[in-house]
């Protein structure tokens, strides 16, 4: 076992957890069929995400919770609590997601949510053409995103 893997001691998620523990502002390490998820409340209202970074698999519980969003400890990517996805670079993949219900005093996390699709850029919002000048974490973040959300994107060389 890893130190990022689920601890048998952390609490199963689906099982519920009494909604006393889950705090605004904390964060709650567990687990969901064996995956290694979060429990967060924010303004009243619950998430549960994945709780490895996507980029290179960092303990998420240990970054910083702000607004909807959850920080990478390790390289500052942010990812949404609402939707999974990176707002910011160097993680390109989104958060599993699952969804909460308050039930007879317990936060239970429910069944897994479905991707969400970034939103599409409309083609008329677009230049004709990007150059994207250097090769680090945001200039793969910005091609990426262009695949991802707009509709064509090609290589020069
Ligand atoms: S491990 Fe999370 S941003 Fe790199």
């Amino acid at each position: 076992m890893t130190e990022h893997s689920s601890s048998a001691a952390e609490p199963d998620l689906a099982q519920g957890v009494p909604l006393e523990n889950v705090v605004e502002g904390g964060i709650v390490k567990g687990h969901v069929g064996g995956e290694p998820a979060l429990l967060v409340c924010q303004a009243g209202e619950l998430f549960a995400v994945g709780a490895t970074c996507t980029h290179y698999g960092a303990p998420l519980a240990d970054g910083l919770l702000a607004g909807e969003t959850i920080r990478c400890p390790w390289h500052h990517a942010c990812f949404s609590l609402r939707t999974g996805l990176p707002i910011r670079p160097p993680a390109l993949d989104g958060l599993k997601r699952w969804r909460v219900e308050r039930r007879d005093g317990q936060a239970v996390v429910c069944e897994e949510l479905p991707d969400t699709r970034p939103p599409r850029l409309a083609a008329a919002q677009l230049p004709e053409s990007i150059l994207i000048i250097g090769g680090g974490a945001a200039g793969n973040a910005a091609a990426m995103t262009l695949r991802r959300e707009a509709t064509t994107v090609r290589s020069p060389c």
